[in-house]
């Protein structure tokens, strides 16, 4: 499905709507449901970090009962065992080390997939085989090809996949982009994207070491390579290693970058350039660039992508953000709200500081009204949890159905695989190929034994 007819269609679970008449009222109350045998029961895969922020959000609604826990580190594993207890009064009855324990349990309505990206094709597609529902994180995958078999076996099974990309369930996000697709700010013709992130600094070289005791590290590894055990491409930081993930490009660019396709209307470039390095922290651990600039070029303008670790000071002073760069004016869209910037200073010959007739210039005239600053509700990923249990109900696509994860997460993996071939790209996407095969080689799993990438 093309993005505008996936748009049209994602039209029926418009956020706005519908989730208000969710907010604050119990999810049994909300669809009718008031046997407990009805409550919609979920097991999680990767409990530590967002996995379980995840849960935590599901059981804020009253019609969920969770029913398994999964991690390969019993650390975590009886730790939020315990957290459900305290929350629900009851330990979920399953708790397993070995995910296909999850997904044979026949009386799971939903999974949460909240494993590290190189886990989540082969967790998801099981869990679609067998009939599951399934809230997986984002990027979606660490390789542009499970993105597209991950696609494929959610319409071939028919599930209900809502990627955590939970932007899209708040509702000015929404707002944003209807704005600048309603023309006002004139033609855009550069949409910048960037992720400034102080947090993710720096990681110092740590020897490699026994892991650590209650872990299967050979399940933590999956199908990446095998290689000895170190704290730095564990939990949280494996990130910044290729084998796991895409770096601060893929983990904050699918958030982001969502939003630059949403407000322009477009899927996939044709070219793209991406550039970068080790720039500040040459010596340290990390694989993925800690600096990256990239081009996306589209027939009338370009998506750049800019981040850095360890510097704060992103464009505008914000760390984050998206801006749309019209010729009336910029918006600037971020996680707290958003907000116009009226381009100023044309004059009466409609030609800004024109010589030698400067001298007609009428100061600060802005080329557009002012509009009113927004503010996000702050409720986004509490929103994005009652969207998907109530597609899970009406079998409407969710509002981060999988085809948006997907694609947005090629979109960052475009870009690192451009800076890794270390060369401009052009993309095909009708074979959904590059002109390098170096660079196709990347967009492809490559699986250590005994892992198959699943055949669809
Ligand atoms: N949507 C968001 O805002 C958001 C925020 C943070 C992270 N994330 C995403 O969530 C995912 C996890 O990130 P995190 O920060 O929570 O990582 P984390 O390392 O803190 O947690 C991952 C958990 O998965 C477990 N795990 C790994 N392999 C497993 C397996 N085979 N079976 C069962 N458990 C396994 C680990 O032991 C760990 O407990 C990533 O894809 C990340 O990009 C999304």
């Amino acid at each position: 499905m093309d993005r505008r007819n996936f748009l049209k269609r994602s039209a029926v679970t418009a956020t706005g709507l519908t989730m208000s008449s969710l907010m604050g009222k119990s999810y049994s109350s909300v669809f009718g449901q008031s046997a407990p045998g009805n409550k919609i029961k979920i097991g999680l895969i990767g409990c530590r970090n967002q996995g379980w922020a995840n849960l935590k959000t599901f059981l804020d609604y009253s019609g969920t009962e969770c029913i398994s826990l999964c991690d390969v580190d019993d650390q975590w594993l009886y730790q939020r065992a315990a957290d459900v207890e305290k929350i629900t009064g009851k330990k979920p009855p399953q708790l397993v080390k070995d995910w296909r324990r999850v997904i044979d349990n026949k009386d799971i309505d939903m999974v949460i997939i909240g494993t590290p990206d190189h886990w989540h094709c082969l967790q998801l597609v099981a869990a679609c085989e067998t009939g599951k529902d399934v809230y997986v994180e984002k990027p979606l995958a660490n390789t542009m090809e499970e993105c597209d078999l991950m696609v494929r076996a959610t319409r071939k099974y028919n599930r209900i996949v809502q990627v955590g990309q939970w932007q899209r369930s708040d509702p000015h996000w929404d707002e944003a982009a209807a704005y600048v697709q309603s023309g006002k700010l004139g033609r855009v013709r550069t949409v910048k994207v960037w992720a400034y992130q102080t947090s993710k600094w720096t990681l110092p070289v740590v020897p490699d070491s026994a892991p650590p005791a209650g872990v299967d590290y050979d399940m933590w590894l999956g199908p990446a390579p095998k290689r000895t055990y170190n704290q730095n491409r564990f939990h949280y930081n494996f990130r910044f290693f290729w084998d796991y993930a895409g770096g601060l490009m893929a983990d904050w660019g699918v958030h982001l970058l969502d939003y630059a396709m949403k407000g322009m209307n477009v899927g996939l470039p044709s070219y793209v350039y991406g550039a970068g390095g080790k720039f500040g922290y040459p010596d340290d651990a990390m694989e993925t660039p800690d600096t990256l600039m990239a081009t996306y070029k589209y027939p009338d303008f370009n998506i750049i992508w800019d981040h850095a670790c360890g510097i704060g000071n992103g464009l505008f002073g914000l760390r984050e953000g998206v801006a749309f760069f019209g010729e009336n004016g910029t918006l600037v869209l971020t996680r707290q709200g958003w907000e116009v910037m009226p381009e100023q200073g044309v004059n009466s010959r409609n030609f800004p500081y024109c010589y030698p007739c400067d001298n007609e210039r009428k100061p600060n005239t802005p080329r557009m009204e002012a509009v009113e600053k927004k503010t996000g509700g702050g409720k986004g990923l509490y929103l994005h949890a009652g969207n998907m249990l109530e597609c899970m109900r009406s079998r409407q696509l969710p509002n981060a159905d999988i085809a948006i994860g997907a694609e947005v997460a090629k979109l960052s993996h475009m870009a690192n695989i451009s800076c890794r071939v270390g060369s401009a790209l052009n993309w095909d996407n009708e074979t959904g190929t590059f002109d390098n095969p170096e660079a196709n080689r990347l967009a492809k799993a490559h699986y250590r034994e005994p892992w198959k990438l699943p055949k669809l």
